[in-house]
């Protein structure tokens, strides 16, 4: 029996989305950007999943894709018991049952400054997804938009505002407010401190943790930035233009990492402290097109422990001592 403490609540097989790109005059072959290519994970029930890499890799197409904001091209994503796709079965959820999950399944964006339509006052935003969504009935609304504001550390009156008169971290309360008005059991957030000051994004992170403790919430937690994913999730997976490297506990990926690949991202995050020690790996060059991705290994272009083999054949998903999970050569 599964412990109810290890539920699975979103389950992702080879998804993969590739979008087209404009065919060239003198080129036969239609070309693809491979956003993601072939990534599978599964996040618990209360449980924080914290999904890494260098930007362009694929994250937020991953978190896009699960809320159903851009068809896949292949593979499964399962929430719960509801298949929302599986694109080799021809299985789809109807646009009832997908709008039914809409309001449980939430975002919370990057950009607190586009994401708040700056015509609307700070009431009108939070409540326009509970009136869509029936949460409430419609003589409760305000009071339940003032309990939001207030338990994301607004003042109640700021719901007759509008959202140019608050600050970065401020909109990003209102727009938690807003996801947290739907009643939802799991969030995709995208990036939610990155666009803010570092005294600011702990504050954030501190207010996201207790909501999740307080309401059972689950994250997909998107983040370009290590050493904030350490410290607030419970596991890692760290992706490399559109696919998965690494995986594991987040404090065995993070202080025993077994990919180059994360141990040069780890290597870029500042000391914490005076006195730790790091092996400093730098990651050379860029990161290359997710349209000609590199044959063999796809890392294996800037890769330190580049192996000749590396250069012909895709490595295999490992189990390894620690129980992390890599692709890597080194472990074969
Ligand atoms: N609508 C789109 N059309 C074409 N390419 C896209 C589109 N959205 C994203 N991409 C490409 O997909 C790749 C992954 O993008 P994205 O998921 O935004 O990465 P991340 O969130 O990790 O920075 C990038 O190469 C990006 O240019
Ligand atoms: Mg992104």
């Amino acid at each position: 029996m599964i412990n109810e403490k290890d539920k699975i609540i979103l389950e992702v097989s080879s998804l993969k989305k590739h979008y087209p790109i404009r065919k060239k005059s003198f080129s036969k072959t239609k070309q693809h950007v491979k956003s993601v290519d072939g990534v599978s994970f599964t996040i618990k029930e209360n449980k924080i999943l914290g999904l890494v890499g260098e930007s362009g890799c694929g994250k937020s197409t991953i978190g896009k894709t699960i809320l159903g904001l851009t068809p896949p091209t292949g593979g499964k994503v399962v929430y719960r018991d509801d298949v929302i796709f599986d694109v080799e079965n021809n299985i789809k959820l109807s646009s009832n049952e997908m709008t039914k999950l809409r309001s449980e399944i939430q975002i919370i964006f990057q950009d607190p400054y586009a994401s708040l339509d700056p015509r609307k006052s700070v009431g009108q935003i939070v409540a326009e997804g509970m009136k869509k969504h029936k949460i409430v009935p419609k003589n409760e609304i305000e009071q339940k938009t003032k309990e939001m504001l207030e338990l994301c550390g607004m003042d109640a009156t700021s719901m007759f505002r509008y959202p140019h008169e608050f600050s970065g971290g401020q909109r990003q309360r209102i727009g938690i407010a807003r996801a947290l008005a739907m009643n939802p059991s799991f969030i995709v957030c995208d990036e939610p401190t990155a666009a803010l000051d570092v005294s600011i994004q702990s504050q954030i992170l501190n207010l996201m943790l207790d909501l999740k403790e307080q309401f059972g919430l689950t994250y997909l937690f998107i983040s370009h930035n290590f050493s904030v994913v350490k410290s607030f999730c419970d596991e890692i997976v760290v992706m490399y233009l559109g696919q998965i490297v690494e995986q594991g506990d987040a404090k065995e990926v993070y202080h025993n990492p077994k990919h180059p690949y994360t141990k040069a991202l780890i290597s870029s995050v500042p000391i914490q402290h005076p006195g730790e020690v790091k092996e400093r790996i730098t990651l050379e060059g860029s990161i290359p097109s997710a349209v000609d991705v590199p044959n063999g290994c796809r890392f294996h272009t800037r890769c330190s422990y580049k192996m000749e083999r590396c250069e012909r054949e895709n490595p295999k998903w490992k189990l390894l001592d620690n129980g992390s999970g890599a692709a890597c050569h080194l472990y074969d």
